[in-house]
């Protein structure tokens, strides 16, 4: 028998049709299932990868400390890949991240570095480099490490084409830029046609995993110019959409799918036919014990009449 190693695990995840959710049946709605990965979460590339990277360029041999600023997902997956793979990981968090998260950092072992809930995900990167001076410390440096991209391109964009050979429209996250950037370079080689479109938070809206651009702070890895366009979601629309995605299809995804789902809706109501895949990066597990699947929201028509779409 071939024995997997759980490093192996990661990736090649599910491809399905959201056959019931799409307005036109010339539109046909793909999503590619990432909370299938060994962490519930597509970080988990991007941190094997990453890892894998700074072995191969001496940066880091096992025993040593492996930092990184986190507000969840990207956390978590590295606490387990330093498990595996004999690493410490310490992760520096704003304090108002979900309490799943460091409840299953406790589990895998991984030391936790609080910031204030004002300082964000950026300061959590300040207090992190500053901490990865200390010997036999290294950060990966998500939002800065082209590996984070080139994970995508090597496998997230590949295997989605392997699927859904042709794409219209590519809708994902905005978080580090790393989805984006690295999957939709991958789909614009084999098709330059493809749309590439990025699902970012309203601001002042929080969104787990989302970031918004208008705190300042554009990621290193992100050139704004590749996108073709951008989608801006309220908390209360991407609720919603992770409700419909549960009732229609029997998903269970995350506040960040809903809100890509919500986006591609949006999408499959203004094109006559086509593709349009998406990324759901991780499943609801960790939110269960938030209000996600219980709070009253606001009407969809209030809401949906101020989203945002903005085209470059
Ligand atoms: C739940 C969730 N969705 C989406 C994203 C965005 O992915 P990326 O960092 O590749 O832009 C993240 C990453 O932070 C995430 O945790």
């Amino acid at each position: 028998m071939h024995h997997l190693h759980i490093i192996h695990t990661v990736g090649q995840t599910p491809m399905v049709e959201l056959r019931h959710l799409s307005p036109n049946p010339d539109v046909r709605l793909y999503a590619k299932l990432e909370g299938w990965n060994p962490t519930g979460s597509v970080k988990d590339r991007i941190v094997k990868h990453m890892i894998q990277h700074a072995e191969r360029d001496g940066l880091i041999v096992p025993g040593d400390t492996v930092i990184e600023a986190s507000t969840g997902n990207t956390g978590i997956a590295l606490a387990m890949i330093g498990r595996a793979m004999g690493y410490h990981a310490r992760i520096v968090m704003p304090e108002n991240v979900y309490p799943e998260i460091p409840r299953a950092l406790a589990v895998y072992g991984a030391d936790v570095h609080w910031v204030p809930s004002e300082a964000g995900v950026t300061g959590a990167m300040d207090v992190a480099r500053k901490m990865a001076a200390d010997e036999r410390t290294f950060m990966l440096d998500q939002f800065c490490n082209p590996h984070n991209a080139r994970a995508h391109y090597i496998w997230t964009g590949a295997e989605i084409l392997e699927d859904v050979p042709e794409i219209d429209v590519f809708v994902a996250g905005l978080g580090t830029g790393g989805t984006l950037m690295g999957t939709g370079q991958r789909l614009k080689e084999a098709n330059p046609a493809t749309r590439v479109i990025a699902v970012e938070p309203h601001p002042g809206n929080q969104l787990q995993g989302l970031k918004s651009l208008a705190d300042g702070f554009i990621p290193p890895i992100l050139d704004l110019s590749f996108l073709d366009g951008k989608i801006l979601v309220r908390s209360g629309s991407a609720f919603r959409g992770a409700r419909l995605l549960m009732q229609r299809e029997g998903i269970f995804g995350g506040v960040s799918s809903g809100a890509v789902l919500h986006a591609a809706l949006q999408f499959a109501e203004r094109i006559p036919k086509g593709n349009i895949v998406m990324v759901f990066a991780d499943s609801a597990w960790k939110y269960l014990e938030t209000n996600l699947w219980s709070r009253e929201l606001p009407s969809e028509e209030a809401e949906e009449a101020m989203d945002d779409i903005i085209w470059w």
